[in-house]
């Protein structure tokens, strides 16, 4: 898989030249779309309307992309097997210059794609027909198709590691029982595994989202021109698959409306979409654990290595990964929030707007990444204070609820015995003593179904393992979650 985090790009040709031409390998200039203007742009419009130094990381696909026409070009009889030859080879050599930090990026030439194809023409004459029957719309459509495919590979290998070690962390922590939670209130007792297996299964509906992404993204949009396709003879099946926009059996997948091609940017917000999904996911994962480990709590302990200290209290040891996980979310909410606010109203086809698309995209992308490879490595390093979960599930309210099903088992209406546990409650708070320590001749005055065997509720042990049904917090039920998650 091709690396598509910016590799460190960053040398830019220092004064930018103000013509829009490209100068080929004769030393003579050829104008790209500077033949119809006598003078070139102000330097503001060069500002504002240069994207190399963020699509720059584009430069692997566009080339791929390119190669690919070149290829399909010459099967078509456009250009001959030399030429070719001679362009491909000669994106090879951009390529590896690119790679080594060796190429120079100069914003005058606007974008990724024109500072490859003026590169390619000064070194190769027949770079002249590479654009033959191509716009930079599909070609740009094209290029974040490719790249939206290899992002989603990236994406799901880095939530496969999170589930894992969540996984893991489950399977050291199936017999560390705790409260759970509603309203931050306690509720009901539950193995600190349950807890993160819910985090496993929001991680597994992610990767669908993920892939899903990646089907959406996995159809050609090249052939479809600045808007209208084109009179001359291509083989968009043979473009198609040799850039791998092929289905399960092999068949190309072309887009179907030239016009909807170069202007689409549904898989761009949906990339965005899933992102944010992930990172809400993240965003409770790391709200759990910061209050898990703070004094009031006391669940866990966080690793040395992804906490800091402060420089005034000595004793401070705070979750600032996981803070910064949660704070780095909002990131991306707000980049799908900008997508859908940038096409909302933009008439067919192509708008210069649409060059705005990358930077949300690619942020979401580092960002879910960074934040999916932090929680993946600081996992291992959580541990579960035992002595401190014990601490707080002992609190017997956490079996309130228990008490009402013995009762119910005792044919008493639920609605009834919900009744009569709240007043056991309220007589518990009363008297100061602890719901399972209430003396039986009190508790026997509130209702004639609690026979001197209702403490048997309060077991922790035969409560939990009651819950014994799918999707419940039983410890086979449990185990049976965590052998599932290791074998998918
Ligand atoms: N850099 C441009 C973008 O990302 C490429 C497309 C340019 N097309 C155009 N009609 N100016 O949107």
């Amino acid at each position: 898989m091709m690396r598509i985090l910016s590799l460190g790009w960053i040398r830019f040709a220092k004064a930018g030249r103000s013509e829009n031409s490209i100068i080929m390998a004769d030393g003579k200039k050829q104008a790209t779309w500077g033949g119809r203007f006598s003078e070139g742009p102000a330097e503001l419009m060069l500002r504002i309307g240069e994207s190399v130094s963020f699509d720059q990381r584009l430069a692997p696909f566009d080339i791929q992309g390119s190669q690919a026409q070149a290829a399909m070009l010459a099967h078509v009889g456009i250009i001959t097997l030399e030429e070719r030859d001679a362009i491909q080879a000669g994106l090879d050599a951009i390529l590896a210059q690119i790679k080594a930090g060796e190429f120079t990026w100069d914003p005058a030439l606007e974008d990724v794609h024109m500072n490859i194809e003026q590169a390619l023409t000064l070194e190769v004459p027949a770079a002249a027909k590479l654009h033959t029957a191509r716009s930079r719309n599909d070609q740009v459509a094209t290029d974040m198709r490719l790249w939206f495919k290899s992002a989603c590979d990236e994406l799901d290998l880095s939530l496969a590691k999170v589930i894992a070690a969540l996984v893991d962390l489950a399977d050291q922590t199936q017999g560390v029982i705790i409260p759970g939670y509603t309203h931050l209130q306690r509720a009901q007792p539950v193995p600190m595994a349950h807890h993160l297996l819910a985090y496993v299964e929001m991680f597994a509906r992610d990767r669908t989202l993920i892939a899903a992404v990646k089907e959406q993204a996995n159809v050609c949009p090249l052939g479809s021109g600045a808007i209208a396709g084109t009179t001359l003879p291509i083989d968009r099946d043979f473009v198609a698959k040799e850039l791998g926009f092929v289905d399960d059996e092999g068949k190309p997948q072309l887009t179907q409306n030239s016009m909807d091609a170069v202007s689409d940017r549904d898989t761009f917000i949906q990339f965005a979409s899933a992102c944010a999904a992930v990172g809400i996911h993240l965003s409770r994962l790391s709200e759990d654990f910061i209050l898990w480990s703070s004094a009031e709590f006391g669940f866990v302990k966080l690793p040395d290595a992804f906490t800091t200290g402060s420089s005034l209290m000595p004793q401070k040891k705070n979750p600032d990964a996981f803070e910064l996980v949660r704070g780095k979310s909002a990131r991306l909410t707000g980049n799908l929030q900008m997508l859908l606010t940038m096409v909302k109203g933009l008439p067919l086809t192509y708008n210069r707007d649409l060059q705005e698309d990358k930077p949300p995209v690619f942020d979401s992308f580092d960002q879910t990444k960074l934040i999916l490879d932090c929680v993946a490595a600081c996992l291992p390093g959580v541990s579960a204070d035992v002595k401190r979960c014990a601490f707080a599930v002992a609190d017997p309210a956490l079996l309130a609820t228990d008490v009402v099903d013995y009762l119910v088992k005792k044919a008493i209406p639920f609605r009834e015995a919900h009744h009569v546990v709240g007043a056991l409650v309220a007589l518990s708070e009363q008297l100061d003593i602890p719901l399972n320590k209430l003396p039986f001749e009190e508790v026997s005055k509130i209702h004639e179904a609690l026979g001197e065997d209702w403490v048997q509720a309060f077991d922790l042990e035969k409560a939990l393992a009651a819950r014994d049904k799918p999707g419940m917090p039983g410890p086979d039920q449990v185990a049976a979650r965590i052998a599932h998650w290791r074998n998918v």
